[in-house]
């Protein structure tokens, strides 16, 4: 691996700093794949009287896991961003309380219908409600799902798997916190619990699964139905930005700032951003100081063939979700055209904001969702824009329990 050509970017990496990269691939000559965001919208539209059946708090969505967009004017004023800024509350999508719930949810509806459909119990016309009968759940509990995670995609997936009566193990690295894993145990989930990080139990996962034919492995470092789910939250966001009578043209551009761990949550979500809004949407991604695995994947153009390790930084963080040292395969290389860069922030930083959102707005979310907000830091002369509209997607904490909250609130 020749990193020669890119020392100066690896020595900034290793002062820890709060960094910014602009992507110099970024263009206007990319092309999406509407159909796999159609699918992935059809397959939740399906599936929306099963959710209002089974997860009553999806009632006033009518059946759609789906989060507000919230106008967050203090947290604004004490920034001092001269546009509007908002934030997309990922942190309460019903169901698992983190952007997680978009895609792992989505994969084990892939999952659950092409088992019921392969078994003829299931048509694309039927009222999906049927997915509560003990016939489709019998059939359901001879297969297992199995995932890696740092946390938060085993308890979307953990959560979904078991109410739709798969059987399912979650593979947690060492960061996963301890109440998570108790929630999954709670809910009869098998938590295997690793001392390596993400990649390791991500690869435990796989063996595991491949082992097995009733397996059905969902690859967080691979999979397009993952991303598919994401995704289709950029067509929901035209909505709510409507609604908010928001307009994004030319004159009024619309920064988004998200969190990154192994890329597929915020790259699935850029995907859908860019078919949605086309060049006048400006994403950015925020990673921990310790863990930058997609910054450094996208910058070298090696991807998953490079890994934090290898520049000396250690890939611990008190953003668990975040803890991630080696990027997707696929991600990076899909948004090579899509994303305008990547930020990163430290532990000291993320404690800052998780307290500042408190203050200013009583809202409380885990270390991981707050990364976003130093995009508007990183970005002067965006924040200074009186015409532009910022979005930091805050993506994980209304199931995080109180002690722990407070804790966040109180200091670490
Ligand atoms: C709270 C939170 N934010 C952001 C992410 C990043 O998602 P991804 O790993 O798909 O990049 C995660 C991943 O687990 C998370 O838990």
């Amino acid at each position: 691996m020749d990193l020669a050509p890119f020392k100066e970017l690896i020595e900034r990496l290793q002062t820890r700093q709060s960094i910014l990269w602009q992507n110099p691939k970024k263009s206007t000559n990319y092309q999406i794949d509407s159909q796999l965001i159609d699918d992935a919208e059809e397959r939740l539209n399906r599936f929306a009287p099963y959710f209002q059946k089974v997860f009553p708090e999806t009632k006033i969505n009518k059946g759609r896991i789906e989060s507000p967009l919230q106008y967050i004017q203090q947290m604004q004023e004490k920034l001092g961003v001269a546009g509007k800024l908002y934030l997309k509350r990922d942190d309460a999508l019903p169901i698992s309380g983190s952007i997680k719930a978009r895609g792992g949810i989505h994969e084990v509806l892939y999952a659950a219908e092409k088992i019921a459909m392969e078994h003829q119990l299931v048509t694309k016309d039927d009222d999906y409600a049927i997915f509560t009968s003990e016939r489709v759940k019998d059939l359901l509990s001879k297969y297992t799902i199995v995932v890696g995670s740092t946390g938060n995609l085993g308890l979307s997936i953990g959560i979904m798997s078991a109410t739709l009566g798969f059987k399912v193990t979650v593979h947690m690295s060492h960061d996963a916190k301890e109440w998570k894993k108790q929630l999954l145990r709670k809910m009869a989930v098998t938590v295997v619990e690793h001392s390596g990080d993400f990649s390791l139990a991500v690869d435990k996962g796989r063996a595991e699964a491949l082992a097995d034919p009733n397996s059905y492995f969902i690859d967080d470092e691979n999979s397009k139905q993952l991303f598919g789910g994401y995704a289709v939250a950029g067509r929901r966001l035209k909505h709510q930005l409507k609604t908010e009578g928001i307009v994004v043209d030319a004159n009024h551009p619309l920064y988004v700032y998200i969190p990154c761990g192994v890329g597929g949550g915020p790259g699935g979500v850029t995907y859908g951003l860019k078919e949605s809004f086309g060049e006048y949407v400006h994403c950015y991604f925020a990673e921990p100081t310790e863990s930058p695995c997609m910054l450094l994947g996208m910058a070298t153009g090696l991807h998953d063939q490079i890994s934090v390790k290898d520049i000396g930084l250690s890939n611990r963080t008190i953003a668990d979700g975040l803890a991630v040292g080696r990027p997707s395969s696929f991600v990076g290389k899909q948004l090579e055209p899509l994303l305008d860069g990547i930020m990163t922030i430290s532990d000291e930083q993320l404690s800052h904001f998780v307290r500042e959102l408190y203050k200013a707005e009583q809202i409380i979310v885990e270390p991981s969702a707050t990364a976003g907000f130093i995009g508007l830091k990183q970005l002067p002369e965006a924040a200074q824009n009186p015409n532009a509209t910022h979005i930091v997607w805050a993506t994980g904490g209304s199931m995080v329990p109180k002690e722990e909250q407070e804790k966040n609130i109180l200091g670490f």
